[in-house]
């Protein structure tokens, strides 16, 4: 796995990537090049900068399982929750009552009622469990994977009961995405949302939104000179929206983000997400191993079929934790009631040990 690329990770042990993840020296050159660019001729580069767009597209089309004129790119994954959220009359609709905010507050803001299934104490959930409560729902939104559990969902079956019962499917895969095999067109999600700056590892500024199925018939809810048909006609008297993913772009994308996403997406292409998520998988099973040994319980499922990257810890003051693991030198992240160590293909079973013995230190074990 590419420890090289990523210069972050000679300076520290580096488990937290659930938080923001270093970026690799790729992605660091691609947003560079833009700005030297830039810098030195203005906007003469403009056709090409568009074109390197495409690329990306393409890049996190493959990652994700997409058509590349189906990917948008936006700002942050919040907005795009937010633009699919606009996409319906408010309904109902449902829930993990574990979710992050930006996945129940567009809906909640727009006045649509909220049917939450309860997940169980280590964060799981099933399709049993949501089909008691998401019956009459209009609308499903689950995170791939939950940011505080770590709990990996089963989008196969979520898939299925929402296309038996006519409910629209969207996913936050803010925690996975980069991390886990996924293709998005085979499950019939509608709509796909993530941050490009945790698992793609593409720093701040850009997050993708995938529709592979398309935007429906009068197009996106929000709409400016690109999200038209035909861009380049500049009519501001017709409403003429195009209806592919890539037209919830109502202006310009954030270029030297989008290039960083780019270059970050091919990274983790090259590594095959099936590679990845298998080293991550063991990786966190070699973490699990070590806590058992030093006494400290995991809050996190613990069937590697509904695991992920990230594992937490059932530790008192898990804020006071982090900090003294910051102090030597490890970088973990405090979250709801446990401490949260995340960990990605590039980081090794010997930071774990490391961090096993760490903890065992300052917890007194
Ligand atoms: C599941 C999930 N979605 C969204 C976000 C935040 O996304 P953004 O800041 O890009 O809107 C986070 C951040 O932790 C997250 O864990």
């Amino acid at each position: 796995m590419p420890r090289d690329q990523f210069p972050a990770l000679q300076k520290s042990t580096y488990l937290n990537t659930a938080g923001g993840a270093p970026i690799p020296l790729a992605a660091h050159a691609a947003a560079v090049q833009y700005y030297q660019e830039s810098l030195e001729d203005g906007d003469v580069y403009w056709n090409t900068w568009l074109e390197r767009t495409d690329n990306a597209r393409r890049e996190v089309g493959e990652l994700v399982g997409a058509s590349a004129r189906h990917v948008a790119f936006l700002g942050n994954a919040s907005a795009g929750l937010n633009l699919v959220a606009d996409l319906d009359e408010p309904g109902v609709f449902a829930s993990a009552d574990s979710e992050f905010p930006s996945c129940t507050l567009p809906w909640l803001r727009r006045g649509f009622k909220h049917a939450r299934w309860r997940t169980r104490e280590d964060g799981a959930f099933d399709v049993d469990d949501i089909a008691r409560v998401a019956g009459n729902a209009t609308v499903l939104v689950v995170s791939w994977v939950q940011f505080a559990s770590g709990f990996r969902a089963d989008l196969a079956a979520i898939s299925d009961f929402c296309a038996s019962r006519g409910i629209r499917l969207v996913v936050d895969g803010t925690q996975a995405v980069g991390a886990f095999p996924l293709d998005a067109t085979e499950l019939g999600i509608d709509a796909l949302v993530f941050s490009g700056y945790k698992w793609l590892t593409a720093g701040y500024g850009v997050a993708g939104l995938v529709m592979p199925k398309g935007l429906p018939e009068l197009g996106s809810p929000h709409a400016g000179w690109r999200s038209q048909v035909d861009p380049f006609d500049l009519r501001s008297d017709v409403v003429a929206p195009g209806l592919d993913g890539a037209h919830a772009e109502a202006g310009h994308p954030p270029f030297p983000a989008v290039f960083s996403l780019g270059a970050s997406a091919a990274l983790w292409n090259g590594q095959g997400t099936r590679a990845t998520s298998q080293r991550i998988l063991s990786l966190v099973g070699h973490l699990n191993q070590g806590l058992e040994r030093i006494g400290v319980p995991v809050l996190s499922p613990s069937d590697p079929r509904l695991q992920s990257g990230i594992v937490l810890l059932d530790v008192k003051d898990p804020a006071d934790v982090a900090r003294q693991l910051s102090k030597r030198g490890i970088v973990t992240s405090a979250r709801r009631a446990g401490l949260r160590v995340s960990v990605h293909a590039y980081n090794t079973a010997d930071e774990l040990d490391l961090l096993v013995g760490e903890l065992a230190g300052i917890l007194g074990r």
